[in-house]
């Protein structure tokens, strides 16, 4: 390890606004490049933890990919959405590998799809039968703080809990669920504890077209077929499996007819997923927070950071091949040692296109109006900072939680019991976010409580206004670069907002919102 960075301990809002941020940050790339170029691309080859890993021969590739599983509603009134969620320790025999002790939802991982809509009344009856606490985060749902697994209101190992909302008109959208408990995110979900949730309006204007979940997570997996912990170089960095999922499947084979709309999570715990699909043309509709007013046509790419949704429309090319494939392309989000560099261009899945005149649709122009946030009565901060000795000897126990890497929020290590932020229920406030990564490292700005609009962004001192109006709760910042959002909660109560790579979170990149009634 060649890099070693200085410490922005105790980097207070004041100092990081006081400084031009470029030109104390723009020195960082430069010796991350000549890193990465000396490691090489391929993070298989390079791998160097503690644990042999599975080769990627061990999963079958090119299994036909199938809706997710729903969670069936037990309710017998419209309106109504009653069912049950298990989190618990399965065996699952995955490929040619001796069975892998996961942690699933209602026995499979992902967990199953919840399929609801606007306006249902929701209630999920929750049993932790992990051996340790646990809570159910929605992410994306805008409801009420109690309902939303804040690692506050933990579930203890055997507990259950019911939770119960509302979810408002509006919205509509791409959402997941996963566990939210303290100090131990990243674990719950790297053993497989994630799941997706579709709210759907009744009036979509995208009816017409069929669509497919695709539900991106990624899997660790030992050469034993056991999960094996984090070690160093995860939690630095974020840890990222060797094998990338799509509704638990490695590399499936996709089917195109026609016009789709596809909906995408990026449900890993740190990958950055760069998509394209080989250079044809697809159209971008829904964002984190569902539709856009728009559809922006004529993208090849999409960068999805971690926690990230998108909904695209895609159509299979008239005199294309009619194989073409779903590829993650190299993207250098800063990660350092055994991840340094940009990861290898990678196949995330075959497609199979099937070109007909009557399965082609025709996307609307306008899918639904979205105003902007007047103007804001209160302004917030935010700066991400980060800290790790390379040059720290091993530990004895490469397993072990390291207790000399630093992921601090405004200075600030996460408390369960400070409140970092007051804001005021149903006020347009501005967060400035700024990603003070000492060390070159991108990190995924979220809030819980609702979606926010991206007002502009601030890079390399360039200021981009956000080209088109769309609601998200996450976006992703490189390092030195800050961000203009624009944000109105309206339910009071306690919300947390962090950087969604989890091992960040869990070491503390995150920090507590206190929405204060009117
Ligand atoms: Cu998806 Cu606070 O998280
Ligand atoms: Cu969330
Ligand atoms: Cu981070």
């Amino acid at each position: 390890m060649i890099r070693r960075r200085t410490l922005l301990l105790g980097l207070g809002a004041g100092a990081v606004l006081a400084h031009p941020l470029r030109p104390l940050f723009a020195t960082t790339a430069a010796p991350a490049m000549a890193a990465m170029a000396a490691h090489g691309m391929d993070d298989m080859v390079n791998y160097s933890g503690p644990t042999d890993l599975a080769p990627l021969s061990s999963l079958p590739i090119h299994r036909p990919l199938k809706p997710l599983p729903r969670l069936t509603n037990r309710a017998r009134r419209d309106g109504l959405f009653r069912s049950k969620l298990v989190a618990a320790p399965a065996r699952l025999k995955l490929g040619t590998l001796p069975p892998t002790s996961v942690f699933a939802y209602n026995g499979m991982t992902p967990g199953p799809l919840i399929e609801l809509y606007e306006g249902d009344q929701v209630e999920i009856d929750f049993f932790n039968r992990l051996p340790q606490s646990s809570t159910v985060h929605w992410h994306g749902l805008t409801i009420p703080a109690d309902q939303d697994g804040a690692p506050q209101d933990y579930i203890p190992a055997g507990g259950q809990r019911r939770y119960h909302f509302t979810l408002p008109q509006g919205s509509a959208g791409t959402h997941w669920y996963h566990p939210h408990p303290h100090m131990m995110t990243a674990e719950q979900v790297y053993r497989g504890l994630a799941g997706a949730v579709i709210v759907r309006q009744r009036n979509d204007p995208l009816q017409h077209i069929p669509e497919q979940e695709l539900f991106i997570t990624d899997l660790k997996m030992a050469a034993d077929g056991s999960i094996p912990p984090n070690d160093r170089d995860d939690w630095m960095n974020g840890r990222e499996g060797q094998f990338v999922l799509i509704n638990g499947l490695h590399m499936p084979l996709i089917t195109l007819v026609g016009t789709q709309r596809w909906r995408i999570w990026n449900a890993c715990s740190a990958r950055y997923l760069k998509l394209s699909l080989g250079g044809l043309e697809f159209s971008l509709v829904g964002t984190d927070g569902g539709l856009l007013s728009a559809p922006v046509h004529g993208l090849t790419e999409l960068l999805l950071a971690p926690a990230e949704r998108a909904e695209i429309i895609v159509s299979a090319p008239r005199n294309g091949p009619s194989r073409i494939q779903l590829i993650a392309e190299p993207y250098d989000r800063g990660a350092m040692g055994r991840l340094a560099g940009p990861s290898r261009r990678r196949v995330l899945a075959d497609i199979d296109t099937v070109y007909t005149e009557e399965a082609l649709r025709t996307i609307p122009d306008t899918l639904r109006p979205i105003s902007p946030l007047g103007t804001p009565t209160a302004e917030h901060m935010v700066a991400f900072s980060d800290y790790v000795d390379v040059d720290a000897p091993p530990p004895s126990n490469p397993y072990e939680r390291p207790q000399d890497m630093l992921f601090l929020v405004n200075g600030q290590a996460y408390d369960m019991e400070r409140i970092d932020i007051e804001g005021r229920l149903g006020e347009v406030e501005e967060w400035t976010i700024i990603n003070a990564s000492s060390m070159g490292m991108e990190h995924p700005f979220h809030i819980h409580g609702g979606h926010f609009q991206v007002i502009e962004r601030n890079y390399d001192g360039i200021t981009t206004p956000e080209p088109f109006l769309a609601w998200r709760d996450t976006i992703n910042l490189k390092a030195g670069e800050s961000a203009t959002l624009r944000m109105r909660i309206d339910e009071p109560g306690l919300r947390m907002f962090h950087c969604h790579i989890l091992e960040h979170e869990d070491l503390g990149m995150m920090g507590n919102l206190m929405i204060l009634p009117k």
